[in-house]
């Protein structure tokens, strides 16, 4: 049985942990990895149903690959930047990601993270239309859509509650609705929900002078909010929007990229057809510090001209240590061919997870290849609270009391269980994981379903 964080005696006063309550528990400090496993310092081992932050794609047991990798770079050389000049290790990525991306996105330029490629890309439509001679600044992205913290990144995130505290924002954003009304549609109705998503949002781009907005940013499956997808048509109407108004369509592949969905990248899967992408976590399994932007050869073509410049740059993109481990990671992944692994073992999970429905508590399940939310029943009721139910039962320190870290997230009052395994995960964990959700939440379901009724029997 794993041991209560709480009690866990390692701290230190200096660490100011992100997202994180530094006034509260001590936190559990992780040692070692393994496959899809994590240990912590008592020794104590858990199951990471999460991949850490949706990035651990490789799990942990290719350490020492990853780092004789590094260990050579660094000997060879330990830094080059990508101003100008370059090294063997970025062409060579730079190869790699143009040969894994969807047809004619061929051109890389690295970041160190998902959020710098988000704000990359935008600066990146940005100058695209500078460059044809336009003035286009907006970008337009969904709601409840995570899409970083930095500064520009933060101006476009669909969460309202990260980006309040520190308007104003530097981006004028447009917030479009994401896909979760295609959710409880019948298979009938879902091409009417997309009909009724793709007339809003062509509303609020004539609304909000079309020859003004530079993007627009989704995901292909939208993580926040709980794995929301879409059928092809309403990303093929997105593409058809974009074009009609001139807009560059950027898919944030940040956690859907490099095999969690199946495909390389889950554009494919879903037939969406962006003009850039952005990528990090899964480039290098979160091995190294690295996110990538890939732009179409009509995006690129401008900058070709004498004289013509993309400005932005960093330090650290492109580093070739990090790129010298992201090179790695893609390689094992192709040995052991992991996106066909996913590919064949998504039905499993998903199979596994499904059987949770039987529960009165598990309102729907979701997902993708390694990417599942398991949606509670809240919104089921017209209950506004949620968090206040679910939120005091503690699901994930019940989870995590079984050995299973994961996360429950809340999009407003809906309370979702995040499960996204390592891509390694097989049959074993998914067990472990299932076994644990139905006991956690046939062990509160009695508790959780009282509360429902007597929050929804509640005037409001
Ligand atoms: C879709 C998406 N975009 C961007 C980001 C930001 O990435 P980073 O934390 O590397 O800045 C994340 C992080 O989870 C993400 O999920």
């Amino acid at each position: 049985m794993a041991t209560d964080p709480h009690d866990s005696e390692a701290s230190s006063p200096h660490l100011w942990r992100h997202f994180s309550d530094m006034g509260g528990a001590v936190p559990q400090v992780f040692v070692e990895g393994e496959g899809s496993y994590l240990i912590d310092d008592s020794g104590d081992r858990y199951l990471d149903a999460l991949s850490n932050l949706y990035c651990v794609n490789l799990g942990y047991s290719y350490g020492p690959e990853m780092g004789r990798a590094a260990f050579a770079q660094y000997c060879q050389l330990g830094y080059h930047s990508s101003w100008g000049s370059t090294h063997p290790r970025a062409l060579e990525l730079a190869d790699r990601l143009a040969a894994l991306a969807p047809a004619g996105l061929n051109h890389v330029f690295f970041t160190p993270s998902g959020g710098e490629s988000v704000e990359a890309a935008w600066k990146l439509a940005r100058a695209f239309a500078v460059a044809n001679g336009e003035d286009r600044w907006k970008i337009i992205s969904r709601h409840s859509a995570y899409h970083g913290t930095t500064l520009g990144a933060l101006a476009l995130n669909g969460l309202d509650h990260l980006r309040e505290q520190f308007a104003p924002m530097l981006i004028p954003s447009i917030r479009t609705s994401n896909t979760r009304r295609l959710i409880d549609a019948g298979a009938d109705s879902v091409e009417d929900g997309v009909r009724e998503l793709l007339d809003e949002l062509e509303e609020q781009i004539v609304e909000n002078d079309p020859s003004t907005i530079a993007a627009l940013i989704v995901e292909p499956v939208q993580n926040h909010g709980g794995m929301l997808t879409a059928p092809p048509s309403y990303f093929a109407g997105l593409r058809r929007l974009c074009d009609a108004y001139g807009l560059l369509l950027v898919a944030d592949e940040t956690i859907t990229a490099f095999g969690r969905c199946g495909e390389w990248f889950a554009s494919e899967r879903y037939g969406l057809d962006p003009d850039i992408i952005v990528t990090a976590k899964g480039l290098s399994s979160a091995h190294a510090v690295m996110g990538a932007v890939i732009a179409s050869d009509r995006v690129f073509r401008p900058f070709l001209d004498p004289g013509a410049s993309f400005l932005h740059g960093n330090t650290f993109g492109g580093h070739p240590v990090m790129a010298a481990v992201a090179l790695k990671n893609l390689e094992i992944m192709e040995r052991i061919d992991l996106p066909g692994q996913v590919t064949a073992r998504q039905t499993a999970l998903e199979d596994r997870l499904r059987s949770l429905s039987d529960l009165e508590v598990v309102h729907n399940v979701r997902g993708a290849g390694y990417l599942w939310a398991v949606e509670l029943a809240s919104a089921a009721s017209d209950a506004p609270g949620g968090r206040r139910i679910w939120g005091p039962l503690e699901l994930e320190k019940r989870l995590h009391q079984l050995g299973v870290l994961t996360r429950v997230a809340f999009d407003d009052d809906i309370a979702i269980i995040n499960v996204a395994p390592p891509l390694v995960a097989e049959q074993t964990e998914f067990d472990i994981i299932v076994d644990a959700l139905r006991s956690v939440l046939s062990d509160v379901s009695a508790e959780a379903l009282r509360r429902l009724d007597h929050v929804s029997s509640r005037p409001r």
